[in-house]
């Protein structure tokens, strides 16, 4: 690892254990301490420019819940037509037994867990994925989004709280109305960047985090929601030797290593010795990618 990494992961077993390469089988999903439990929804709300955000009573996830990882969530009622829909965990109240996710309406799923109100049952799966590696080294972290893609930030900036690592964000959107999240991250610390499309005297996302990477008092770089700013992100991890993550987009169908539906492109790397573009599966490897694995041109 190169000098000034020093990152640390939960010493605790998750599906990365499965040492899932490529297109590989993992082992059997039984090893791995995710929980599938039906919950309730505790509440749910209509936030700024259409986000709905459920929080969800399901405590053994709340509880086991690692900054990054997600849910697979679907309703009782779907029946066996409709698959889980996979969700970035928003933020956790481990006390109260609470997760909540962040979304908008897509597609027949999304439109179906807006209906939700409080007391409805809610089938969740998870945690799942790898929680992503935070710096132990005294230095914060960056935290880099547009729409929905502040869901994971949240949850890790709640992290950093908790660990008393600063935390730095860059919250991005097409206008000021469509902004989300921002409020949540400021009540956890964070200083927070809006940055809208429609503002002509705006700075390019690399200049802004150009600008704060040259303080050398950041560790890490964590981005998702677009892959401009993903782009931007490594350039600016490549030039001041900071770690980077991506939060990587695919279709999940199980969540967890057996459908094969989410397999990305990886670059190599430490967890792709073969020396070229290979295959791995963003459910297990992910969802979020060191930022010079991720396939983002
Ligand atoms: C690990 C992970 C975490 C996610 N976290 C969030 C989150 O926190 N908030 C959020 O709003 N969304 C998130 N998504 C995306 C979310 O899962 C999809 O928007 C949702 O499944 C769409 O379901 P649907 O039935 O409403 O739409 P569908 O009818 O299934 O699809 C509607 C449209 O959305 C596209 N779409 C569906 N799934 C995806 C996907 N995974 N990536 C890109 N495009 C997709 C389809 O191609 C189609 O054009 C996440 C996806 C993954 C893989
Ligand atoms: S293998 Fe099924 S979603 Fe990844």
């Amino acid at each position: 690892m190169a000098a000034g990494r020093v990152l640390d992961r939960r010493d605790r077993p998750t599906c990365q254990d499965w040492g899932v390469r490529g297109l590989a089988l993992p082992a059997t999903p039984a090893n791995v301490p995710w929980h599938m439990v039906t919950g309730t929804v505790a509440a749910a709300h209509l936030d700024a420019a259409g986000y709905r955000r459920l929080v969800v009573h399901a405590p053994p996830v709340a509880a086991a819940c690692g900054p990054g990882q997600f849910v697979m969530v679907r309703a009782p009622e779907w029946g066996m037509l409709l698959l889980s829909r996979p969700f970035d965990v928003y933020r956790t109240d481990p006390e109260a037994g609470t997760l909540e996710i962040l979304f908008k309406v897509k597609g027949e799923g999304t439109q179906r867990l807006a209906a939700l109100r409080a007391g409805d049952p809610i089938h969740v799966l998870g945690p799942l994925g790898r929680p992503v590696p935070l710096p132990q080294d005294g230095r914060g972290v960056l935290l880099v989004s547009r729409g929905a893609g502040v869901s994971p930030m949240v949850r890790i900036a709640q992290e950093c709280a908790q660990r008393g690592i600063r935390a730095r964000a860059l919250v991005s959107a097409a206008s000021r109305e469509r902004l989300v999240g921002i409020q949540d991250l400021e009540t956890l610390g964070v200083t927070v960047h809006p940055l809208t499309d429609d503002d002509p005297a705006a700075l390019r996302p690399v200049q802004i985090l150009s600008g704060w990477a040259a303080g050398g008092e950041w560790g890490a770089v964590y981005v998702c929601g677009s892959r401009r700013l993903a782009r931007a992100a490594r350039d600016v991890c490549r030039a001041h030797n900071l770690a980077g993550y991506v939060f990587v987009e695919a279709h999940m169908a199980c969540g967890f290593g057996i459908c094969h539906g989410c397999a990305v492109p990886v670059r190599p790397g430490p967890e792709n010795p073969t020396g070229q573009v290979a295959y791995a599966l963003a459910c297990v490897r992910g969802p979020a990618l060191p930022i010079e694995e991720a396939v983002l041109d």
